[in-house]
């Protein structure tokens, strides 16, 4: 039988407005912050995503009730009876966030047993600042074969703990920050990751009662509170889906406009695209008091820039692999230097079967721009190739087939149907 794929065909100028549904990596870690309340919470505009579907048959098995409405995207989880703290390792294997469930699990049962979570193409992912985390601010910690098992200290040893972290890591950060919610006394978490998702966790936190404090220089500060409150809560639009589309514009030198995008959240992208010579326009609509809104209109001939990933407000590394297909047709060469995994050059060989000049040193990518990119059959072996190689496709001349369709449907919810509105040429074949 045919392997699905994703067919996409040389497009003209994508020109036209879309709007966002939510962050998948905000909307994985909200899910998983329910498990400290007990009761009926809210969430809106989820992506249906598999990845959402993922978080909610993990829910679902320690006990949660979950009802998603998909055609309003809204989410209605009760958590009054989740009763379990173990999570079987095949649910922990099919997808990383799973690893957040352990903060919620400890605050909630002072105990909890999961699974090392898999690698990915990304690179090993090991998740050693999460578990020294944990023993730091009073989790011990037992590790026999894939399982992890953990338990509460509940002496006063570790009533006021600091932490700080040798990397900003985004789960590590999330994962001790829910643990700690409900813990007695103060966690000071030092070098924390202050990802817009990481933000709108600590929003929805604050409002189930959490009392956090985002102080300078990157230092969370969780005082614990005994209980936590169900809540209704919007989910931030997804800024990678933000970047994409405008990618697409930018790729097809057409004018695309992103409604609900919201502009402060991607300085360092939006600034690399004006470098390049596309014309921005940021603001021009209203969303709960916010200015929000982005405009690309793109010019034929972009120059090439130098872009260097790193954690927030660096350029976004998962950003980084739709940014390598665009700088393929430029007028000039590219810099690409990947500092967060060390694996997330996957995509370049694909993209080399296309007819661009990428070539890599260490974790440094240099892409001379060619004048034209050719469809063929290529392979996703990530969500964000995935998005890199349907972006190349809609500029490439004739067909491009892209397996790995998976990847596709994990990190987006729909998003070849709005590719599709502004002008874009793509069918799957599932
Ligand atoms: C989150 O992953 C995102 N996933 C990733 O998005 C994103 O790329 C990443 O943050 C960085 O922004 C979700 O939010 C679900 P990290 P996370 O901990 O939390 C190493 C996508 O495509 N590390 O900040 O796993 C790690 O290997 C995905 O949407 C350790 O060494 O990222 C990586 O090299 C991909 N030990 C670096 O730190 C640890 O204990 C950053 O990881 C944890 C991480």
């Amino acid at each position: 039988m045919q392997a699905s794929y994703i067919l996409v065909k040389k497009s003209a100028e994508l020109s036209g407005t879309v709007e966002l549904v939510g962050a998948k990596n905000a909307v994985l870690v909200i899910i998983s912050s329910l498990i400290l309340t007990k009761g009926r919470s809210v969430l809106e505009n989820v992506p249906n995503s598999s990845d959402v579907l993922h978080m909610i048959s993990l829910l679902t098995d320690l006990g949660g009730q979950v009802e998603f409405d998909t055609q309003h995207n809204r989410l209605i989880v009760d958590t009054s009876d989740i009763s379990k703290f173990d999570v079987k390792p095949e649910i922990m294997n099919k997808m990383r966030a799973s690893i957040l469930v352990m903060g919620p699990l400890l605050a909630r049962f002072g105990m909890a047993k999961v699974a090392f979570p898999g690698g990915c193409v990304l690179g090993a992912r090991p998740i050693d600042y999460h578990i020294n985390g944990f023993k730091k601010i009073g989790v011990k910690i037992e590790e026999n074969g894939c399982y992890i098992n953990s338990e509460v200290d509940t002496s006063d040893k570790f009533k006021n703990v600091r932490i700080s972290f040798e990397y900003p890591s985004v789960g590590a950060t999330e994962n001790l920050m829910m643990f700690a919610v409900l813990k007695p006394g103060q966690t000071v978490i030092i070098n924390a990751a202050l990802e817009p998702e990481v933000l709108d966790l600590i929003e929805i936190l604050t409002k189930m009662g959490a009392k956090i404090d985002c102080g300078p220089g990157a230092i969370i500060t969780v005082t614990g509170v005994d209980k936590l409150n169900p809540v209704k809560h919007e989910i931030i639009p997804d800024r990678l889906e933000a970047g994409t589309l405008l990618i697409a514009g930018a790729i097809t030198g057409g004018q695309v406009t992103v409604k609900n995008a919201v502009p402060e959240q991607m300085d360092m992208f939006l600034d690399k695209l004006r470098e390049m010579g596309h014309e921005i326009e940021t603001g021009m609509f209203q969303h709960n008091g916010k200015a929000v809104g982005i405009t690309i209109n793109a010019i034929k001939n972009p120059q090439g820039i130098r872009i260097k990933t790193g954690p927030y407000p660096a350029y976004p590394t998962d950003l980084q692999a739709p940014t390598m297909a665009m700088l393929c047709l430029t007028n000039g060469t590219s810099y690409v230097e990947e500092t967060v995994f060390e694996n997330r050059f996957m995509h370049i060989p694909e993209l080399q079967k296309m007819g661009s000049q990428i070539s890599v040193k260490g974790n440094t990518a240099t892409i001379r721009g060619v004048d034209e990119l050719y469809g063929t059959k290529l392979i996703a072996t990530d969500i964000r190739a995935s998005c890199a190689l349907v972006i190349a496709g809609l500029a490439a001349t004739g067909s491009t087939e892209v397996t790995g369709i998976q990847h596709w449907r994990r990190g987006y919810d729909k998003l070849e149907y709005k590719l599709n509105l502004l002008g874009g040429n793509i069918e799957i074949f599932d």
